[in-house]
């Protein structure tokens, strides 16, 4: 267990959290056993992800004040590298609660994905010059149907409305910002859907942000913000079952658009999806074109710290790569 605490630190020290870092170095070397009362033998990521994200979750609901005295979500008044005693503590405090979380599976729906997103759908309005039918499969809570809310900042100055979300550096080179972009349909599914605009909701895509990233934090909250005005749907479902009937709609080109989900999908769904998109693309016409549209990693079955933004548009069908960026979005490179 040790070694993999430690593993993880690493990890979180790499990608920018150096709270985490700390806290996860700290219980490597706990001497008093809070996380073993926790994790037991469960040291693996996914557990200790679901330590730390229900740990944030208790002091996001104002159950650990002690604790939230360190934690910048929570308006941090001491330096968040010195939570580790009152984290301990509240391990033995809640350590039954924290053994339930651990089984939920890590929830998050990241923002900074509207940056390939948007740039995705303009190459479809430039194409087809129709307004769009936007359908997310693993849509989380759907923030990301909100995208062509968002104010996207780039080397050249800025595109999109006046936004509570601003995404700083969303591009490298320019998608074809000039073509008319008009979302008329906003649907999206999830097997685990949250409502964006609950608190409970909120608290839970906060609880598994890690609490010193304030970009990303800050991201996410202004997103709530859209995401209470702008209404989307996303319904509970697999997502080939979503697409189940999928048909193309004259007088609008219909999108279905991914991002980081693709790898959790089984060999069966995934096959099942493609068959879906191929069907509903060989009922494609000009006035009722069809694209499918991702950002995932170059091998879609497998996690990456890098993905591309690949486009399917029918009539036709032929995969275009249009650009790559981090795993989180930010910024796109646009081939
Ligand atoms: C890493 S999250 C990404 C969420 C969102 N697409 C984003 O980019 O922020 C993966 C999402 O896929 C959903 N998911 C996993 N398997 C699914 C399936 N078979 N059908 C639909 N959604 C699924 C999960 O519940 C989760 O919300």
């Amino acid at each position: 267990m040790r070694e993999a605490l430690l593993a993880q630190a690493r990890g979180c020290a790499k990608l920018g959290s150096p709270m985490y870092a700390e806290l996860l170095r700290r219980a490597a070397d706990d001497p008093g056993g809070a996380v073993a009362g926790v994790l037991g033998e469960r040291a693996k990521t996914g557990f200790v992800l679901g330590m730390l994200g229900t740990v944030h979750r208790i002091v996001l609901e104002g159950r650990a004040p002690e604790l939230a005295a360190y934690y910048p979500t929570a308006g941090a008044t001491r330096d968040p590298l010195g939570a580790w005693p009152a984290f301990r503590d509240v391990l033995v405090e809640h350590a039954a609660e924290i053994r339930e979380g651990l089984a939920d599976p890590p929830q998050t729906n990241e923002v900074g994905r509207a940056a390939p997103l948007v740039g995705g759908l303009l190459a479809v309005a430039e194409a087809t010059g129709l307004p769009i039918r936007l359908l997310e499969i693993g849509a989380s809570a759907g923030l990301n149907l909100r995208a062509d809310h968002f104010r996207l900042l780039h080397e050249g100055g800025a595109y999109g409305p006046e936004s509570p979300v601003v995404l700083h550096d969303a591009w490298r080179g320019l998608p074809p910002v000039d073509a008319p972009l008009a979302v008329v349909e906003r649907l999206g599914c999830d097997t685990g859907p949250l409502d964006a605009t609950s608190p409970e909701a909120r608290r839970r895509l906060l609880s598994y942000v890690w609490p010193d990233q304030t970009a990303r934090v800050e991201r996410l909250r202004a997103a709530f913000e859209v995401a209470a005005r702008v209404p989307a749907t996303v319904v509970r479902a697999g997502a080939a079952d979503f697409l189940d009937g999928l048909a193309p709609e004259p007088g609008a080109a219909t999108v279905v658009w991914h991002s980081t989900m693709w790898a959790y999908l089984s060999e069966d769904e995934a096959a099942r999806l493609l068959r879906r998109l191929d069907e509903a693309g060989a009922a494609a016409t000009g006035e009722a074109p069809v694209a499918h549209l991702s950002f995932e990693g170059r091998d879609a079955s497998r996690l990456d710290a890098v993905q591309v933004v690949a486009l399917r548009l029918w009539p036709g069908g032929e995969r275009v790569v249009l650009g790559e960026g981090p795993s989180h979005g930010l910024p796109v490179t646009w081939s």
